[in-house]
């Protein structure tokens, strides 16, 4: 049984203020323990976040990591670094780190690979666009990301994968449960085909306008394993009633 997992991906959202007021609730949900829950705040405030939520079951990650080692990379923040002010986690291969940082899958598992050898579990970002769900790609589109990173750098049982159709993003629509399931069952299934040993452990969550309203039936989806939250993962009574909606 794979337990459930609720990552918060704040992307670029947050000050001291609102960050703590965020999560006094979430480390305060009945619900920690019967499911793994992970906070991704912008880089400033991993300290902090980290601070906050040490001593409770609550994990850190972080939004993305650089792609180089060390050195003179102005402005770039390394795997180990994330890893030094205590990340357990971090998303990587995010749409909008495709699409507006123009991220390609070689990067993506360039970032993957750096994150494992600092100790980071990924958490790795798929998923189709509109134009390629209409002329009926997304599963070719999802599998091709998938495959870019899982056949370059050896994946375990410990990674996350996050299928988010880039169409459900931020816009309020949602796959509905029987397409996650769908998908979600392919990306299974072609893991089984090339690492048969991990495929029924490694988790994959759904991620797209999720909110506590539609949280449950999402997650009532063979394989569907918990969900990457945006926008609702800001809100304290609608992050925790979605990691409620979690327990089995
Ligand atoms: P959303 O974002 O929940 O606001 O749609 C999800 C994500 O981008 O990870």
């Amino acid at each position: 049984m794979r337990k459930k997992l609720i990552a918060g991906n704040w992307k670029s959202n947050g000050s001291l203020e609102r960050n703590a007021d965020l999560l006094d609730s979430i480390v305060g949900a009945k619900a920690l323990g019967s499911v793994d829950v992970v906070v991704c705040p912008p880089f400033p405030y991993l300290p902090s976040v980290g601070d906050a939520v040490s001593g409770s079951k609550v994990e850190l990650g972080a939004q993305n990591c650089s792609a180089t080692e060390e050195g003179a990379y102005t402005g770039e923040v390394s795997a180990r670094m994330c890893a030094d002010v205590k990340c357990s986690w971090v998303i990587l291969g995010h749409s909008e780190r495709r699409a507006l940082f123009a991220e390609s899958d070689d990067v993506i598992a360039c970032k993957v690979k750096r994150a494992i050898d600092s100790g980071l579990k990924p958490i790795l970002c798929i998923g189709e666009t509109l134009e390629e769900r209409e002329s009926g790609r997304a599963e070719e589109v999802a599998l091709k990301q998938l495959d870019a990173v899982f056949l370059s750098v050896q994946p375990d049982e410990s990674w996350v994968v996050a299928y988010e159709p880039v169409w459900a993003i931020g816009t309020g629509k949602t796959a509905s449960p029987n397409d996650a399931q769908s998908m979600h069952k392919a990306l299974r299934d072609n893991i089984r085909k090339h690492f048969p040993q991990i495929a029924d452990k490694i988790r994959i969550l759904y991620g797209g306008s999720v909110k506590s309203s539609n949280a449950k039936e999402l997650f009532s989806m063979p394989d569907v394993d918990g969900a990457l939250v945006g926008g609702a993962s800001l809100v304290s009574e609608e992050f925790v009633s979605i990691i409620e909606a979690a327990v089995e």
